[in-house]
């Protein structure tokens, strides 16, 4: 069973709180925009499609007490919360995109009264978390057909359900592969600095009975040498029209490396990580976070306190390296200019 990662109850916003986990799950309920910028913020909501759903949900708890009497005021109003929540985090577009799909629901009802509006914004929300489920069950189904009996997989990062409303996305692939019975083995990078494999993937994957190894970030390589992995799945922040793909930092790593010992590398993302507005992943925004995070794990002093630090949090893996890209409309190879091309029109 998917865990309930982030959902709408009695008027509020429900998540968990995922700096906490593995060792505790805590429920948070907010109908406060502020509150719900520091959750996307410090990563208690994390991952593309789950930060897309409580920007979503942030306009709506945003407009909630909005006393406006006609729509331009309103919408001036709806828009301010929209870049407030737009300022999070820059990389994942899948907020953007829920932005803008929030912005263009109100603007295509401008004629309505604002209390209608209001509610059809509240559907439209609501209809994203639906169409994210329905997507990470097709891209699981699609993926898992790649997916032999006893294969050995490498994953990154957390790309699960505690990144979406439901199954996840490139764990998505792992649930249904073990879901068919095919006994497979996942290894998870730790994932430094903020260690979602070491607490969320490993977490997740044992929740459903999934063989799981936990390995430190530099020993993929030995592993992969070893011929001890056969494929790898990973998730996305933002896919540019030709297919590089940014996601976790560490992904461009094991692309390079997968490449070096001849492994399939896929990943898997749904149309709202695609960004056709760009034309590679030169455009791409990478998020710079604090150094504080890697001078130390989880809050404990690890390294001199003012050491100088680079921490981007994100890098971009280039099309060449990137086997196929899973999809909930199918499964899409190079050269993806053009195979996704036709998606973009419909987008
Ligand atoms: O910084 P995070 O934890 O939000 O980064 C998450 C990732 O990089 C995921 O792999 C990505 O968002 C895909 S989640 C389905």
């Amino acid at each position: 069973m998917p865990v309930e990662t982030i959902t709408w109850k009695s008027g509020k916003i429900k998540f968990i709180d995922q700096t906490l986990l593995p060792h505790k799950l805590k429920y948070v309920s907010t109908d406060d925009i502020h509150r719900l910028w520091w959750a996307i913020k410090k990563l208690e909501i994390r991952g593309a499609p789950a930060i897309g759903i409580a920007g979503a949900l942030g306009v709506v708890i945003g407009i909630k007490r909005l006393k406006a009497k006609t729509f331009d005021k309103f919408f001036k109003e709806l828009q301010t919360f929209s870049k407030y929540l737009g300022s999070s985090r820059p990389t994942a577009v899948n907020l953007f995109w829920a932005l803008k799909r929030m912005e263009k629901a109100a603007r295509d009802n401008r004629l309505k009264s604002i209390a209608e509006i209001k509610n059809i914004l509240l559907k439209e929300a609501l209809k994203i978390i639906d169409e994210d489920m329905k997507s990470c069950r097709r891209m699981a189904r699609f993926g898992s057909g790649l997916v032999k009996h006893g294969s050995r997989i490498l994953t990154h990062c957390n790309a699960g359900g505690l990144a979406t409303a439901d199954y996840g996305t490139a764990l998505g692939v792992l649930f249904e592969s073990n879901r068919q019975g095919k006994n497979i083995r996942v290894y998870v990078d730790e994932t430094r600095p903020l260690l979602q494999g070491a607490r969320l993937t490993t977490w997740e994957l044992m929740r459903e009975g999934i063989d799981t190894i936990l390995i430190c970030d530099n020993m993929a390589a030995s592993l992969m040498a070893k011929g001890r992995i056969d494929m790898i799945f990973v998730g996305a922040d933002r896919i540019a029209s030709n297919g590089d793909a940014a996601n976790k930092i560490g992904t461009y790593n094991l692309a390079v490396l997968a490449k070096y010992h001849k492994i399939p590398f896929y990943v898997v993302a749904p149309l709202s990580t695609f960004d056709f507005n760009i034309k590679s992943g030169k455009e791409i925004p990478i998020e710079g976070r604090s150094g504080d995070e890697v001078r130390a794990i989880l809050g404990k002093l690890i390294a001199p306190k003012n050491v100088k630090v680079y921490n981007p949090s994100f890098d971009v893996t280039p099309n060449e390296l990137i086997t196929a890209i899973i999809t909930e409309s199918g499964i899409f190879n190079r050269p993806y200019r053009k195979a996704l091309g036709a998606v973009s029109r419909c987008k």
